[in-house]
């Protein structure tokens, strides 16, 4: 999983590195992806000898840190504030739409293909989460009449779904009211189908509606349960989506006998994150209930842990459905 160089330990992430990262070849990036990368300062310094030392040090000593939040039913009012707050930005920019990227993105030194790499650019992580959204929407989304997303935030992928597809009715889920408040925002200035629900993943309920040809997205949200996760996993087999596409961080796909791995999964673990999820839905398609169609670690992280795990998968019974 090292990456390539061109000049000693400089590199940048162009369209074959990033083709590698989620299996595909370069020539079969659609061009928004290409413009995306193209689009942002990718370049990157990656960190050997006594400098990877020092990352691990204090990714390790940053996950054993005593106020470190972990997530669970008392951060609802967390995300309440925090997305307040970029609601507010955003209506004091007049809708300008980087008001809704979260601001936990923007780490200096992230985790990529095995390494920890110094980026030249803030926006590193965000350009390149967006050129991957990009890749799996249009690989996984290009047959449905309908997304829900869990977990949407400020709807930031809601958003790129609305400029892949014209046409596609967009439902975002949250257990944030400030989400639905966004969300409402976004509808009117945009014009396009989209609505926001309030939604507790910890207790789904009929707010979650999918069928016939429904995707259902989540993206760093699962991640937010922990291991609670099967009330959410039988809605979602009964009401037999379409399909499902999870960008997550899969503890599972962590090596167990790497060190780089195992502070990322140790703060993982801190963190409360998803576990269990991934192995769960092997054992789904071992009992022939549901195919998994992808399962991939893409090697980005932030700086702390890779939080860019792909699964998709669709109930068997959906077959045709989309
Ligand atoms: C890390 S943010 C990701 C937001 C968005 N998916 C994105 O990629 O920008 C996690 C999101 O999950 C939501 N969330 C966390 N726990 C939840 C729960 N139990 N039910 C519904 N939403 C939840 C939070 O409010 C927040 O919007």
């Amino acid at each position: 999983m090292t990456a390539t160089v061109n000049d000693g330990t400089l590199a940048v992430l162009d369209g074959q590195r990033f083709a590698a990262m989620v299996g595909a070849r370069a020539n079969a990036l659609p061009a928004a992806c290409v413009e995306t990368l193209a689009a942002a300062n990718l370049g990157y310094e990656i960190l050997l000898g006594s400098e990877r030392e020092e990352q691990l040090l204090r990714a390790l000593h940053g996950s054993e840190a005593g106020d470190l939040r972990v997530s669970g039913p008392h951060r609802a009012d967390d995300w309440e504030r925090g997305w307040n707050e970029n609601l507010r930005e955003f209506e004091a920019a007049d809708g300008e739409p980087l008001m809704l990227v979260p601001k936990y993105n923007g780490h200096r030194v992230l985790r990529l293909a095995g390494d920890y790499v110094r980026v030249d650019h803030p926006g590193f992580e965000y350009a390149v989460y967006t050129a991957l959204r990009h890749w799996y929407f249009r690989r996984y989304f290009t047959d449905v009449q309908r997304v829900v997303e869990l977990g949407c935030g400020t709807g930031t992928s809601l958003m790129l779904l609305a400029g892949i597809f014209p046409r596609l009715h967009l439902c975002g889920l949250d257990w944030a009211e400030s989400s639905q408040r966004i969300l409402q925002q976004l509808a009117q200035r945009s014009g396009r189908a989209i609505t926001g629900k309030h939604f507790d993943m910890f207790a789904p309920n009929d707010a979650l509606e999918l069928g016939r040809g429904t995707g259902v997205l989540t993206s760093a949200a699962l991640e937010q349960i922990g291991d609670r996760y099967e009330p959410l996993l039988e809605r979602l087999l009964a009401g037999n989506p379409a399909i499902c596409v999870h960008i997550e961080p899969l503890r599972e796909l962590y090596d167990e006998g790497s060190l780089f791995d195992d502070v990322a999964r140790r703060y993982h673990h801190r963190r409360n994150y998803l576990r269990g999820f991934l192995p769960r839905l092997q054992q789904l398609e071992r009992e022939g209930r549901i195919e998994i169609l992808e399962q991939r670690r893409t090697g980005l992280g932030s700086f702390f842990h890779e939080g860019y795990g792909v699964v998709v998968w669709r109930p068997l019974g959906s077959r045709g459905n989309a």
